[in-house]
Parts: C-alpha cells; sequence; structure tokens
C-alpha cells in the first residue's frame, strides 16, 4: 500500500523503540518522515533505515518539552518538505518506579513535562500549522496503563499517561472544526525499550508477558505502528477523539 504518497509526517521519540517503527511504517507506504527527538546519532539511525529502503526522511534534533524547539521543529518540517499532514506525538519517559509515596519530586516532574506538557506543546504547535493550511491528523502515543489499566509503583508513568488519553479526547473536540482529526494510541507491552525492566533481556521479557496478558505475548513495534497509521489514515476520516487499545488483551 502507498497510503502516505506526498504526505509529510512528523514523528517524535524517532530514534528508537515504537518511534523509529512508526517513522519507518510512514516511509515504507511513501510519506516524507520527519525524525525527531534529543538525539542526533539516533535520529541520524532512523533516516538510515529509511532511506536505505528507498524512503524519504530528515532528522531534527529537538526537546519536546521546550516551546521554541518545538516551534522551531515544525517550522524546519514545513520548511524541508513543504507542509506537515500528520503527526505522531510519541515520545515519552518512564522514571520513578516505586510506590506513589516515594516517587522524588524530580521524577515527577520530569515524567509529567515530557509525557504531558511535551504532548501538549506539540499538538500546539502542530496545530498553528495545520489549521491554516487545509487540516491534519494527530496520533498521541499514550498507553494502556493510564485511562485502561493500573499497575503498583507507575503512579508518574500511569498519571501521565491518563492525561494524553483526556488531552486527546479534549484537543479533538476542539479542533476537528478545522479539519484536524485527533486520536490516541495506547499500547501495552511492546517489544520496544520501555517495556523492559531494569537488567531484563527480551527472552526474559517474553517469559514474564506469557502470564501477564491474554494473548501471552508483546505487542510487536510494527502492529503499533499498523494502529498509528490507520488512524492516520483516509480510511478513519470519521474516527475522532478514538484511544485505540493494542495491548495483546491486558486491560480487556
Ligand atoms: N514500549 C512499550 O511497551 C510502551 C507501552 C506503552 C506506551 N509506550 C509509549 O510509547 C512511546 C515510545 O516508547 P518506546 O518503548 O519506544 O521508548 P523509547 O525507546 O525510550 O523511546 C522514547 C523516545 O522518546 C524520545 N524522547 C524522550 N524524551 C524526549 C524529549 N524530552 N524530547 C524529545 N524526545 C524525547 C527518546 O529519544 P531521546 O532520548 O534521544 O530524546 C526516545 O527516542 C512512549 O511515549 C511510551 O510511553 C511504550
Amino acid at each position: 500500500m502507498n497510503r502516505f504518497t506526498g504526505k509529510t509526517v512528523l514523528v517524535t521519540g524517532a530514534g528508537s523503540g515504537l518511534g523509529r517503527a512508526i517513522a519507518l511504517a510512514f516511509a515504507a507506504e511513501g510519506a516524507s518522515v520527519v525524525a525527531a527527538g534529543r538525539t542526533a546519532a539516533s535520529l541520524d539511525e532512523t533516516v538510515g533505515l529509511i532511506e536505505a529502503t528507498g524512503g524519504t526522511a530528515t532528522a531534527v534534533t529537538a526537546d519536546v518539552t521546550d516551546s521554541g524547539q518545538v516551534k522551531n521543529l515544525i517550522r524546519r518540517s514545513v520548511t524541508r518538505f513543504g507542509g506537515l499532514d500528520i503527526a505522531v506525538n510519541n515520545a515519552g519517559i518512564l522514571r520513578g518506579t516505586v510506590p506513589v509515596g516515594e516517587v522524588s519530586e524530580e521524577d515527577w516532574e520530569a515524567v509529567l513535562r515530557t509525557n504531558v506538557t511535551g504532548v501538549w506543546l506539540a499538538m500546539k504547535h502542530e496545530i498553528a500549522h495545520m489549521k491554516g493550511n487545509g487540516g491534519g491528523s494527530i496520533v498521541n502515543i499514550a498507553s494502556n496503563l493510564g485511562a485502561h489499566l493500573r499497575t503498583p509503583n507507575l503512579a508518574a508513568y500511569i498519571t501521565s499517561k491518563a492525561a494524553v488519553s483526556a488531552l486527546t479526547r479534549a484537543a479533538a473536540l476542539d479542533h476537528i472544526h478545522q479539519g484536524i482529526r485527533i486520536n490516541a494510541v495506547s499500547p501495552g507491552a511492546s517489544a520496544a525499550p520501555m517495556s523492559l525492566r531494569p537488567g531484563e533481556t527480551e527472552a526474559d521479557r517474553a517469559e514474564r508477558v506469557k502470564t501477564q496478558n491474554p494473548l501471552g505475548r508483546v505487542a510487536e513495534a510494527e502492529e503499533v505502528a499498523a494502529a498509528v497509521l490507520y488512524l492516520a489514515s483516509p480510511a478513519a476520516g470519521a474516527v475522532v477523539g478514538t484511544d485505540l487499545v493494542i495491548d495483546s488483551g491486558a486491560s480487556a
């Protein structure tokens, strides 16, 4: 399929894990991809992988917690490819994996700043471009942990991701009249770095997850990417403010 030929797609957190898989999937279907994140080397690697298969991409370093950098990211995306049609706000962090009473103020603020304010800032500047340029589609990456499921010792992360789910719905209502469709994907444990516990190998994770969700395995990064591409595609034209859970049945 070539659903995104002629479209420009911005993916934050595109230097690793789910963000990289999403960037590759869009490029494979014809999109020009802007790969954003804080680390130039990992973004360059993503661009290299896309170019090696004949795709088009560029890397832009930006910290999603900094409004000026995000504004510049949108400006550079538009300058480079002539517009911005689709944005995937995927950058996120997980910290403070202790009971809520023991979470440090530093971890709490970092998680909320990156996962919530970062998504809001990205949408703010993406919408500023899209609303005057024929609309667009935004997909935020939340998590099944948050609005759909809670587990112990992840309060900061759970709070931040519940906020991303709610923010997505609120933003969808506010901007659909400008032709901007906003939705979320909420992955569960996936084949990407964040689901690995400290010191755990992928084989250890596979063994642990066998009993942790009904399907008995993590979602492949490509399976999460497929959901993002669907929401961004014309086939999802009437899908507004949805939070699509891809979690192997964990929150069923
Ligand atoms: N993996 C899972 O099982 C899972 C499950 C549910 C939800 N998710 C969500 O999916 C997203 C991707 O997760 P992942 O597993 O692929 O994790 P990951 O490999 O750690 O990717 C996160 C990406 O975000 C970027 N990032 C972090 N802080 C940033 C900032 N301030 N500004 C710009 N970029 C920033 C990181 O790059 P730099 O450090 O270079 O900036 C990194 O490339 C996250 O939002 C996560 O919460 C993941």
